[in-house]
């Protein structure tokens, strides 16, 4: 029957594409155990980046780069004038990265793009993909950079100037690699954002559910803490008259494992970086500089935490005799995810046969800065055993391509929407 086209609402992606890009992908910048290092605006990075905007070009999108290095592809619509529905992620990845933390985002856009392109589909608004710069901020912080940017969060040139931990700047490192792009900043809105990526977490496989709605992402607090001390011998001083940075360190990563414990909850608590110097075996350390990562679904409490944290770095600096300094690499509160996208997403999963449930995000993600500007959501798929942030990061291919079909089916009906920018988004972009 040749030229009947199926409706849009029949249309499925293709299950073995979307493994292979994601497979391509992952092969830049490979490390141990089938992972992936691609820090943001490393050479690597750079890399993944002129594979997916081929990717990109090769599927006909019109292909824009502003000047974080944010890039957008489009797909026209129907009706000429209308905003965007976009979609989308980020290909950064932290120093031991699997291959689906970010990537299938973007990725299943892609293949969300090449069904509607095999079908000679249309849709009534254009449909967008974006991969975000440093949405990790492993290298570079905040997280989100990228996207916070893109909604007029962060000004270019405060971008620009974030030193990294390497002592690179966002600036040299976007010139460098060539991606410093002349596309409007802020972007303009979209009408509407919708993320697909891994749980990241156990909840969805532990309760043998396909797909989660995502109701919003938690508040995160991230302090840089430098510790300086006094090096000595490690034979001769005697413990009474020691300043030692290494020591103060590791007592504030007993803390802060006991601060989370105190306050229970949602309250999370992580100290992933310590870096000592002389860092010698037979040497007091005379500096130490660590990270402090909090994160609480309830505002209230995560202030309680920065507090806490506070009152015990000054009584642990008198307590050691050290001095010791702290500053915020990243703040933000929590989002909640527009209602109407919520229920749109866990309805399309519904409606094809999957078992759905609503959760929140533990992660953070590029949807929370659009979540600024649109009506946003997000689509979860399952984490084996709930891990990311390591190479062994796994989801089965059914269930991406799972989430894939949910995005596919959720931006399809969001293209053919009237969508006025909701009152929350609207106050949420003002606040
Ligand atoms: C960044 O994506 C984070 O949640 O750490
Ligand atoms: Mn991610
Ligand atoms: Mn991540």
């Amino acid at each position: 029957v040749g030229n009947v086209v199926s409706p849009l609402e029949d249309l499925r992606v293709d299950r073995s594409r979307l493994v292979d890009r994601l497979a391509r992908l992952a092969t830049i910048g490979p490390i141990a155990g089938d992972g992936s290092c691609r820090l943001a605006l490393t050479d690597e990075d750079g890399a993944g980046r002129r594979l997916v905007s081929g990717w990109m070009r090769d599927l006909g999108l019109d292909v824009v780069v502003d000047p974080v290095g944010n890039v957008v592809g489009t797909r026209a619509g129907r009706q000429p004038g209308l905003a965007p529905v976009l979609c989308g992620s980020h290909i950064d990845t932290v120093a031991t990265g699997g291959r689906f933390d970010g990537n299938l985002g973007v990725l299943a856009g892609l293949e969300v793009v090449e069904t509607l392109n095999d079908a000679a589909a249309t849709t009534r608004r254009p449909l967008a993909i974006a991969f975000f710069t440093d949405e990790e901020g492993a290298r570079f912080a905040p997280d989100m950079l990228g996207s916070l940017v893109f909604v007029g969060g962060m000004t270019v040139a405060a971008a620009r100037a974030v030193v990294g931990i390497d002592g690179s700047t966002v600036g040299a490192e976007l010139d460098r690699i060539g991606w410093a792009g002349t596309g409007p900043n802020p972007f303009p809105a979209p009408a509407a954002y919708v993320e697909l990526h891994i749980e990241q977490g156990p909840v969805l496989e532990h309760e043998g559910v396909d797909v989660g709605a995502v109701t919003g992402v938690q508040a995160i607090s991230w302090t840089e803490v430098t510790i300086s001390g006094q090096s000595n011998h490690a034979g001769t001083t005697p413990m009474a008259l020691r300043h030692d940075a290494a020591v103060a360190a590791a007592e504030v990563a007993v803390f802060v494992r006991r601060l989370a414990l105190d306050l229970g909850g949602q309250q999370v608590g992580t100290v992933g970086a310590v870096t000592l110097r002389p860092n010698l075996v037979n040497v007091v350390a005379n500096t130490a500089a660590l990270t402090v990562d909090l994160r609480n679904t309830d505002e209230a409490v995560l202030e309680e935490a920065e507090r806490r944290l506070g009152a015990f770095l000054v009584a642990l600096a008198e307590q050691e005799g050290v001095g010791i300094k702290w500053r915020s690499l990243a703040r933000f509160g929590p989002v909640d995810f527009d209602p109407g996208v919520v229920a749109l997403v866990e309805a399309t999963a519904r409606r094809l046969g999957h078992s759905v449930r609503r959760l929140p995000s533990g992660a953070g993600h590029d949807a929370q800065m659009l979540a600024r500007v649109c009506p946003a959501g997000m689509v979860f798929v399952p984490s084996v055993a709930g891990i990311s942030h390591n190479p062994a990061e796994l989801t089965h291919d059914a269930d991406l391509e799972r989430g894939a079909n949910v995005l596919l089916q959720t931006l399809v009906a969001l293209t053919e929407r009237d969508l006025a920018p909701t009152a929350t988004a609207a106050a949420r972009a003002s606040s």
